[in-house]
């Protein structure tokens, strides 16, 4: 629908090209140098050696002529900018929540509230935590306890809002040990399960139980405008509402939120820890200068926050995210027509291939999903990302537990791939299906301790990714 007056069904995307940025093409041989040096690993590519980079959505999208011009009015001041009363003044209508603190990304604002609001013995649920978020609890001392309902646990189950948290589970856990529960997160959308969204009606029933007991809940808002669109489009009640009216919806259930603004912030860096709590609030800021910068500023130039102010409302304009959505469903039709398994419905932001089933001559002791985002990569040159034993298998104490789901991630930058790009990518996965007996399995040579599938190094069994 992309004028309401006509009957023209063709979703175009709502932007022409004003600048663009060449992309470099290798040869298989160049690529097949490239991987080898790299261990293996895609985070260790150099981003001039990747045709199509589907990394990640964070910080990686194309901004505006208007976030452009705001960066031009972007004030310096290293106190009291007026591109921060910008920022802060936008925020605060969407989200409604009284202190807002910038901070350079998402972990940071993470690392922040971890510092201030928990201890070592605490637990945090969640609907599924990211890894940084995961990494934060954890290095307090505490425990991150995913809590996703049972339809989110399955890859092929259609259902609308498999982000949803397990309400009853949150019950149990807050009536057993709620002592040791200082607060409880809710990442909308649900990045490490799929993506997918979690409903109005979830979020309301979270946020009843929290405050039946005391408990206040922080929402992870990296995806809050896609989360937001998803209610729009597929929960009762909410079609004739704005994506805007949803996000201050969703954002009157919680006492405080963070945020990597790399996502639906549309812009390139930038973050926030927003609460209600005076006192956490204060203890915070204090946290804040002594790690990311003074309180109006946040470890962000004067121009971040301006290109942030626009992005933020950017992010909620339908002919926007219906075409953010679409491209990313067409992705999901495409493969679901080559046999590739995926986890359905398509989420927000990303494609996820459930690489356990399409690769099942791997076992997860070879960790499929890594193997399999190596081989789109020699193949196509598209740099993916594995969501699966080698992101989670590793515990805290060292040992090792395969993860639920062998994901593989092909993650959309906002506005920058065109449909010719999505079709060039599913035609290199159904290549890649059609070959995908001679793909192996791949072992960790050297990996640190922790968020390892940054850095590890990686060999094929048996000398070869393909065999
Ligand atoms: N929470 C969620 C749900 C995320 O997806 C991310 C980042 C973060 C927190 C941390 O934010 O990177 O700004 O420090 N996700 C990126 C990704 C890295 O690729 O999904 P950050």
């Amino acid at each position: 629908m992309p004028l309401r007056d006509t009957p023209f069904k063709t979703i175009i995307e709502p932007f022409r090209i004003k600048v663009v940025e060449p992309i470099r093409f290798t040869t298989r041989a160049e690529r097949e140098k490239a991987l080898e040096e790299a261990g293996y690993n895609l985070f260790n590519l150099h981003s001039d050696d990747v045709l199509i980079d589907l990394l990640t959505d964070s910080g990686t999208g194309a901004m505006s002529s208007e976030q452009w011009a705001g960066m031009m009015r972007g004030n310096e001041s290293y106190a009291g900018s007026p591109s921060f009363f910008r920022f802060e003044g936008t925020l605060r209508e969407i989200t409604g929540l009284k202190h807002i603190l910038p901070t350079h990304q998402g972990r940071a604002a993470e690392r922040i509230l971890a510092g201030v609001a928990l201890k070592a013995g605490d637990v945090v649920p969640s609907n599924t935590h990211f890894d940084t978020t995961r990494a934060n609890v954890e290095a307090v001392g505490a425990t991150a306890l995913d809590l996703p309902t049972e339809e989110g646990r399955q890859p092929a189950t259609i259902h609308p809002f498999k982000g949803n948290m397990d309400v009853e589970a949150l019950r149990q856990v807050l009536k057993e040990q709620g002592d040791r529960v200082p607060l409880v997160m809710l990442t909308v959308t649900n990045n490490s399960g799929g993506g997918q969204p979690v409903s109005m009606a979830n979020i309301r029933a979270v946020s009843e139980v929290c405050r039946e007991f005391g408990v206040p809940l922080f929402m992870d808002a990296c995806r809050y405008a896609e989360n937001a669109y998803f209610i729009k489009l597929r929960e009762e009640g909410y079609a004739d509402r704005t994506p805007r009216e949803i996000a201050q919806e969703m954002f009157s259930c919680v006492d405080g939120a963070t945020m990597s603004a790399k996502k639906d912030g549309m812009a390139n860096i930038g973050g926030f820890l927003a609460l209600n709590d005076d006192v956490l609030a204060e203890k915070a800021r204090s946290m804040l200068i002594l790690t990311e910068g003074f309180p109006t500023y946040g470890g962000l130039a004067g121009y971040d926050l301006e290109a942030l102010a626009v992005g933020f409302e950017e992010a909620l304009e339908e002919p926007y995210l219906r075409y953010r959505l679409r491209s990313i469903e067409y992705l999901g039709e495409r493969l679901l027509a080559a046999g590739i398994p995926i986890i359905q419905p398509t989420g927000g932001h990303a494609v996820y291939i459930d690489a356990g089933k399409l690769l099942p001559h791997i076992p997860q002791s070879e960790y499929p999903a890594w193997a399999l985002s190596a081989a789109l990569y020699l193949v196509g040159g598209v740099r993916s990302v594995e969501i699966g034993s080698v992101m989670f298998g590793r515990q805290p104490d060292g040992s090792e537990k395969p993860a639920a789901l062998e994901l593989v991630r092909l993650a959309f930058p906002r506005r920058m791939y065109t449909q010719s790009h999505v079709d060039y990518l599913a035609e290199v996965l159904a290549h890649v299906a059609e070959i995908k007996e001679s793909i192996r399995g791949v072992r960790i040579v050297e990996a640190p301790e922790v968020l390892r599938h940054f850095s590890a190094r990686f060999e094929p069994v048996g000398g070869a990714l393909f065999g």
